[in-house]
């Protein structure tokens, strides 16, 4: 009996890890899934109301999978500073929580934590950091390798923003039709194969990301938009120049989020919207 027994029981515990790995590779795909078709893939577009894809600011890699590029926006690391002290929750968060904030505010849409959605992004998101150390932060939700990049460049993009003009954002309107507008158009709706930066469609919807959301910080923007586009040409743009086409793109029209609008990233730059803009 024993002899039949033990090569059952390997056969079955065999067979139990291997659907296990299956599962965990079919939601780490489904995450993929969703990182690079947000707003159509069938169980995620139901949360999102823009035309944006996660993975048009965490951007593909050379291995062409989303969110493994080395410019800023990259998530390889990104799961080993989880859970981590958030100053914005005043809280503990995870993984999750974070990716619900760029759920909500950059694609303007709705929470997933603990969803099918949910789990399967930070299954996807977590993978892109296998064999890495966890560092767990209690500082902020980040590694301490992203702190320094984003500080770094948005300290030096918030000095520049303190004295900006309205020349500087007629100059980045100018700019903005020079560099950005073949690909983005001079609507900000994008096309078939660039994304949308501002406004609605003809059916009313809005396209792009929300007046809370990461990239609707004036800062942020200069620093995410020097080191990816124009796209092909990275890296080519002045600080200047960025900081004047942000003035531009960032005070369009987006969707506002609780309440916030994009004038108060304006204000929060000890900038006047209306000095600047007319
Ligand atoms: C319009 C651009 C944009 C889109 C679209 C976007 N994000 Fe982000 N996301 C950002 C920016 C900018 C940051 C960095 C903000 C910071 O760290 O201060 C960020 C940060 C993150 C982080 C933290 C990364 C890290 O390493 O610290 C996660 C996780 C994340 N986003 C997930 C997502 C997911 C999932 C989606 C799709 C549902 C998404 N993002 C869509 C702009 C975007
Ligand atoms: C050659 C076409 C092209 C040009 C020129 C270009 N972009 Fe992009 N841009 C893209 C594409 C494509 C993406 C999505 C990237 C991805 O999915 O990897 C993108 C993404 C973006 C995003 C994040 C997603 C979104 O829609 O909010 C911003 C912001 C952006 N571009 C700003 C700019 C600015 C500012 C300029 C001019 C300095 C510019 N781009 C020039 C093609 C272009």
């Amino acid at each position: 009996m024993k002899k039949i027994i033990f090569p059952l029981l390997l056969l079955t515990s065999l067979y139990a890890q291997q659907t296990t790995n299956t599962k965990l590779q079919d939601v780490i795909a489904l995450g993929e899934d969703i990182v690079n078709h947000t707003d159509t893939n069938p169980l995620s577009k139901k949360y999102v109301d823009s035309k944006l894809q996660c993975v048009n600011c965490h951007r593909k890699g050379k291995d062409n999978k989303a969110g493994t590029t080395n410019k800023i926006g990259t998530f390889i690391g990104t799961a080993t500073a989880f859970p981590a002290y958030s100053k914005r929750h005043h809280d503990i968060i995870t993984l999750q929580n974070r990716i619900d904030g760029c759920f909500l505010r950059c694609l303007g849409g709705r929470s997933v934590v603990n969803t099918k959605v949910g789990i399967a992004v930070a299954s996807y998101i977590t993978s892109l950091s296998k064999g890495m150390k966890i560092q767990m932060s209690p500082k902020a939700p980040r590694t301490p390798l992203k702190q320094k990049m984003w500080s770094e460049g948005r300290k030096k993009f918030i000095k520049l923003f303190h004295k900006a003009t309205h020349q500087d954002y007629l100059e980045g309107k100018k700019l903005y039709a020079q560099k950005c507008a073949a690909c983005h158009g001079n609507n900000g709706a994008g096309n078939a194969s660039t994304p949308p930066l501002w406004g609605k469609n003809n059916k009313g919807e809005w396209l792009s990301y929300t007046a809370d959301g990461s990239m609707a910080k004036l800062p942020n923007a200069a620093v995410w938009i020097q080191d990816n586009m124009p796209l092909g040409n990275a890296n080519t743009l002045s600080d200047t120049e960025v900081r004047d086409i942000v003035l531009y793109i960032n005070s369009k029209p987006r969707k506002s989020y609780k309440g916030f609008k994009v004038e108060q990233n304006f204000k929060q730059m000890g900038l006047d919207f209306k000095t600047i803009t007319q």
